[in-house]
């Protein structure tokens, strides 16, 4: 059978169950790591015959790599939206390059974030001033902004990777540009579900990972303003960083552009693996994945509405925009035990805890199971979905769900 290029592989993968019966695999858990499609598996076979050094030799293989390294960063910059002015930079990714934006920012540099976001993007940045993830956002980055001195930025994440929920990026973004701070969003969440452009997000950089854009072959992306870039600290120092390194310590010139934050040999089988996801998206009815994905989204929602015990959590209310995700506080029960047993008994592959999201996770789960018996803390169960997921994949786990919390 002919392949698509945005078709998923494994997608007919067959588990045991307990009965020794085989089903196919419910794949739920694409907000952690998303399945290789086609086109991606496609673009590494076809690569790996002339794989070679990127950069770093003259022979016929290095020629092939460095181009191909170079037009998958053209196809990636086209996909974010960047500039010619702009930086696209390879990292492992989305957690490596907020780390190495972060390193780059000026010295003195305050960070405005809100506490809902992940771990990575919460953990790396200089002097943070935690904004809540309750009420209004955009009032609450308002009464922050004044008085902020010497450069600011504002992180913000494109969709939470809790409950799928999307931020008002632009309102918040164009807020802060208001103010002089730059804006930087986290779309680990959001590129697999939603177009995504720097220019119209009015973002000044952006983030986003190739495992969860069904690309999982250890690559990330870093686009947007060179400046900083280019005057900060090579995030990795090696070769591809360095212009020229003398005899004396100390006597080296940086490289500038990409490469100065790329040192070491490139992964070039996950450039070229991303930005085939990326072309293969850019060519497809995005329109149509989108209704597709809502319906499932809808099937869902409404499904869960006969199993009471699993309560839907949000940080905006359940009217807020979002993509394909859903978490669920199960009062009562271990969500963790829960998880495994939907993977044992049904095969089905879910994510339970606090997905990297401890602050956000501990807010949610204690609201919702607020005077139930003693769950708190113990997090979430997430489904999460995507290219390739089926209406009947959202009723396996509608039915196991209710029979697990009531077995
Ligand atoms: N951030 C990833 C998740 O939500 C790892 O599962």
């Amino acid at each position: 059978m002919t392949m698509s290029a945005l078709d998923v592989i494994g997608d007919d993968l067959k588990v045991a169950l307990p009965t020794g019966e085989p089903v196919r695999f419910v794949h739920l858990d694409y907000a952690a790591s998303a399945p290789c499609v086609e086109a991606a598996a496609a673009a590494v076979a076809d690569l790996l015959p002339r794989y070679g050094s990127v950069h770093r030799g003259a022979g016929v293989r290095s020629q092939a790599s460095t181009l191909a390294y170079e037009l998958a960063r053209d196809v990636v910059a086209e996909f974010a939206g960047a500039g010619p002015e702009d930086h696209v930079i390879f990292t492992r990714n989305t957690t490596d390059a907020l780390n190495l934006l972060a390193r780059a920012l000026p010295a003195g540099t305050t960070t405005l974030l809100f506490d809902g976001e992940h771990h990575a993007n919460l953990l790396p940045w200089p002097n943070p001033r935690r904004l809540p993830a309750e009420g209004d956002p955009v009032e609450a980055l308002r009464a922050a902004l004044p008085g902020l001195t010497g450069p600011a930025v504002l992180t913000i994440t494109g969709a939470s990777n809790v409950t799928g929920e999307l931020w008002p990026v632009r309102e918040l973004a164009d807020l802060a540009h208001a103010h002089g701070v730059r804006v930087i969003v986290d779309a680990a969440q959001l590129a697999p579900h939603r177009r995504i452009s720097l220019t119209e997000l009015g973002a000044d950089y952006i983030a986003f990972s190739g495992h969860k854009l069904y690309a999982p072959f250890g690559a990330g992306v870093l686009a947007g303003r060179a400046d900083w870039l280019d005057a900060a600290e090579p995030y990795l120092l090696g070769g591809g960083a360095s212009a020229s390194v003398g005899d004396l310590p100390g006597d080296r010139v940086w490289s500038t552009g990409p490469a100065r934050h790329e040192g070491g040999t490139p992964n070039l089988p996950g450039a070229v693996a991303l930005a085939a996801v990326c072309t293969a998206l850019a060519e497809a009815d995005r329109d149509a994945l989108h209704r597709h994905e809502q319906d499932l989204l809808a099937r869902l929602r409404e499904g869960l509405r006969s199993v009471p015990e699993a309560v839907e959590v949000s940080i905006f209310g359940p009217d807020q925009p979002r993509v394909g995700i859903v978490s669920l506080a199960l009062p009562g029960h271990d969500p963790a035990l829960v998880a495994d047993r939907l993977g044992k008994e049904h095969g089905i592959g879910v994510r339970a805890g606090q997905f990297c999201a401890h602050p956000l996770v501990r807010r949610l789960t204690g609201s919702a199971v607020a005077g139930s018996c003693g769950t708190s803390g113990t997090g979430l169960l997430r489904a999460s979905f995507g290219l390739g997921s089926r209406a009947e994949d959202v009723d396996r786990f509608v039915t196991a769900l209710a029979a697990v919390l009531r077995s």
